[in-house]
């Protein structure tokens, strides 16, 4: 009678495996995201979250949610070393008074504060700029004009302090491109420490090194951490391709597993840690079950060559940039 209850009994979320970043931190291999998400849906989001297993969380200044996200970690009751925190500063240039390397810096130190203020917490584990200066959305690299490399080191300096001063765990960018790096490495003295995690866009769709973004990193030792895993840009929704499409659902069936979840195994079975959303706490719930089975190679064969729905590691880079250097 034990065992059969044992059986039928939800499958106990085994808890999420880790990647160990280049400074030696540990980071979950799943995050629950709030994008779009205003304070009080962020809340309910969160709280439903770390009920369900979640270790890590994703948030942003940018969002304008963080004072929700707090007091989801704090009612939890989950102790602060139990979860996993990480937000984000924005890059240069967004408010037009920040493009200019005095007042970038400047914006960065207080922006990483504000951060800790609205999360009402002493530390985050993992803090990211959001994505390069704002003059490269136009030129479409960092380091194609000096001032978008000068606010790519100032932004640096002001994380790397942060760093120092214990307030994170670990420091990294997002959006970010190859040349963006070559900022850092160019620098007179040279920043050696490079970011430790580049958040970009990956999912199903894009291939398993689009534009050379996985083999470029790996030889950098940045770690990548997928965002939009289930192709969402803009619409507030999970990509239909993914939710509905045949590959997915086909896959999903043979392993009595959902569409989405067969999508976000196929990223973290790479080595790619995903930060996905979800307002319902079921969905939540399936988002975790990612340990108990494995793709087959022949899903993995089918689902790397896939071409759809589309999209590109980062809105602010060249596309031919990463397997130019
Ligand atoms: N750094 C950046 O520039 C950047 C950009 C985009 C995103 N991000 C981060 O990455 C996170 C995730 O990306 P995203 O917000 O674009 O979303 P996403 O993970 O690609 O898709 C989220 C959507 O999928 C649906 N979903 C989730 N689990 C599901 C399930 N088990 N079954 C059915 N539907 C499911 C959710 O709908 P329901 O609510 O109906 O479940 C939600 O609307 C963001 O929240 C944010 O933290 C960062
Ligand atoms: C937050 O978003 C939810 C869902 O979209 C909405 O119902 C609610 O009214 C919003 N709350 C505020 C304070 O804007
Ligand atoms: C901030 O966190 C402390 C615990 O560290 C808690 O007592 C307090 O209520 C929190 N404040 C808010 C506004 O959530
Ligand atoms: C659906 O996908 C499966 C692979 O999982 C494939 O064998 C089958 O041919 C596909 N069907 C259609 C109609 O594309
Ligand atoms: C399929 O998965 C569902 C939900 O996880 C579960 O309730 C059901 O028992 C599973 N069926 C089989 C045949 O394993
Ligand atoms: C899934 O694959 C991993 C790594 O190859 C292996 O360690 C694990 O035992 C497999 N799990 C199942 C349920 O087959």
């Amino acid at each position: 009678m034990r065992s059969l209850l044992l059986a039928v009994a939800w499958p106990v979320a085994t808890a999420v495996p880790s990647v160990t970043l280049s400074n030696g931190v540990e980071m979950p291999m799943v995050a629950a995201g709030s994008w779009q998400y205003n304070s009080s849906t962020a809340y309910s989001s969160i709280t439903s979250a770390l009920k369900a297993g979640f270790t890590m969380i994703d948030t942003a200044l940018d969002y304008h949610n963080q004072d929700g996200v707090g007091k989801a970690i704090a009612e939890s009751g989950i102790p602060r070393e139990k979860i996993f925190v990480e937000t984000k500063v924005p890059g240069c240039g967004l408010d037009p008074s920040t493009m200019n390397v005095f007042n970038c810096y400047q914006a960065t130190k207080r922006d990483l504060e504000t951060d800790l203020k609205l999360l009402n917490l002493s530390y985050v584990d993992l803090v990211i700029v959001h994505f390069p200066p704002i003059s490269s959305m136009i030129t479409r690299s960092c380091n194609s004009w000096s001032g978008g490399c000068q606010m790519v080191r100032a932004q640096w300096k002001a994380m790397n302090e942060f760093y120092a001063e214990g307030k994170a765990r670990a420091i990294g960018v997002s959006n970010y491109c190859p040349s963006c790096y070559d900022c850092l490495e160019s620098s007179n003295p040279v920043m050696t420490r490079l970011p430790m995690v580049n958040q970009v866009q990956l999912h199903l769709g894009m291939g398993t090194d689009p534009e050379g973004f996985v083999s470029y990193h790996k030889a950098k030792g940045i770690q990548l951490q997928a965002y939009s895993v289930l192709g969402n840009s803009m619409t507030h929704h999970a990509s239909s391709e993914i939710l509905n499409g045949n590959l997915t659902t086909s896959i999903g069936k043979a392993h009595n597993k959902s569409s989405v979840q067969v999508a976000l195994k196929w990223v973290i079975s790479q080595g790619i840690p995903a930060v996905t959303k979800s307002s319902s706490s079921e969905h939540l719930k399936e988002d975790l079950d990612l340990w108990s089975w494995n793709l087959t190679t022949q899903d993995k064969q089918l689902m790397d060559a896939h071409r759809s729905p589309k999209g590109s590691p980062s809105f602010a880079c060249n596309a031919a940039e990463a397997v130019l250097v």
